[in-house]
């Protein structure tokens, strides 16, 4: 489970908040999808949810972890994808795998299982020795979520990881995200796209300028904003509101 209460991030450059007092609660055993328009905060709230930024304001709650508190013990109940999948270029995909699985503490046995299954479906089991310099954008962004489960994180977060991958690959990722809430777990994922929110989540947010503009599950959404039209014309009036005004 993952509960944010009121975080607030400011960068230090920016006069604008990236996120605005945002409150959200993923729960056991749901995919979670966050969406939003080019710069509405997806990357920065997923930032502070794993740890990597710390919010100005607010709490994050990781299976009823304290970040700021105990930010070890949060951050090994997470697996994170970034959306940005540049790596140490000069490893191994392998030497990689297993300097992930180092810091997690996962026995020799499990992690070779894990990266077994996992590199299989992604179909990377066969380069695993060549180094991630070598590997195209896709490759990369494939090891990363192979990486991100080596520990069997009971929370995955996940930025934008459709983006870059061919269609075996993004179905794969799709049914590792079923099975792993089917065992109870938490899934929280950032997407530009609607109609893969639709067929995956259980229940969505929408953020706009740094705030939630809606949270709830694809049939409140339709019924809030009457049933006719398309949920991208939803989208796009839900993302509109927040516009006036702007010059
Ligand atoms: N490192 C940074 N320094 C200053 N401002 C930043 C930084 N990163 C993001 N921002 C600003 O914070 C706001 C939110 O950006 P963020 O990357 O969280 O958006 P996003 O929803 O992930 O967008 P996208 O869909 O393009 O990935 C934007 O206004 C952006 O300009
Ligand atoms: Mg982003």
């Amino acid at each position: 489970m993952i509960e944010l209460s009121g975080i607030t991030k400011t960068y230090a450059r920016s006069a604008v908040k990236a996120v605005d007092g945002l409150s959200v609660t993923v729960r056991n055993g749901e995919i979670f999808g966050f969406l939003g328009p080019n710069g509405a905060g997806k990357t920065t709230t997923i930032k502070v949810i794993t740890g990597v930024l710390r919010a100005d304001e607010g709490q994050v709650r990781v299976d009823g972890v304290d970040m700021s508190a105990d930010p070890l013990k949060a951050k090994r109940r997470i697996g994170y994808v970034t959306d940005n999948p540049e790596l140490f270029a000069r490893l191994k995909a392998a030497e990689y795998l297993n300097f992930v699985a180092d810091v997690y503490g996962v026995d020799t046995a499990t992690r070779q299982e894990r990266v077994s299954r996992y590199s299989g479906l992604f179909n990377i089991k066969d380069v695993l020795n060549a180094s991630i310099g070598s590997f195209s954008h896709g490759m990369k962004q494939k090891l990363l979520v192979t990486a991100s489960l080596v520990h069997d994180p009971d929370n995955w977060v996940l930025d934008e990881p459709m983006v870059g991958l061919d269609p075996k690959a993004a179905f794969a990722l799709k049914e590792i995200m079923r099975e792993r809430v089917a065992a109870g777990k938490t899934v929280f994922f950032s997407t530009h796209v609607m109609e893969v929110a639709e067929r995956l989540c259980d229940r969505l947010a929408i953020i706009n300028k740094g705030k939630i503009v809606f949270t709830g599950t694809f049939a409140e959404l339709k019924v809030l904003q009457g049933a006719d039209g398309s949920l991208e014309s939803l989208f796009l009036e839900l993302v509109a509101d927040g516009e006036e005004g702007k010059e």
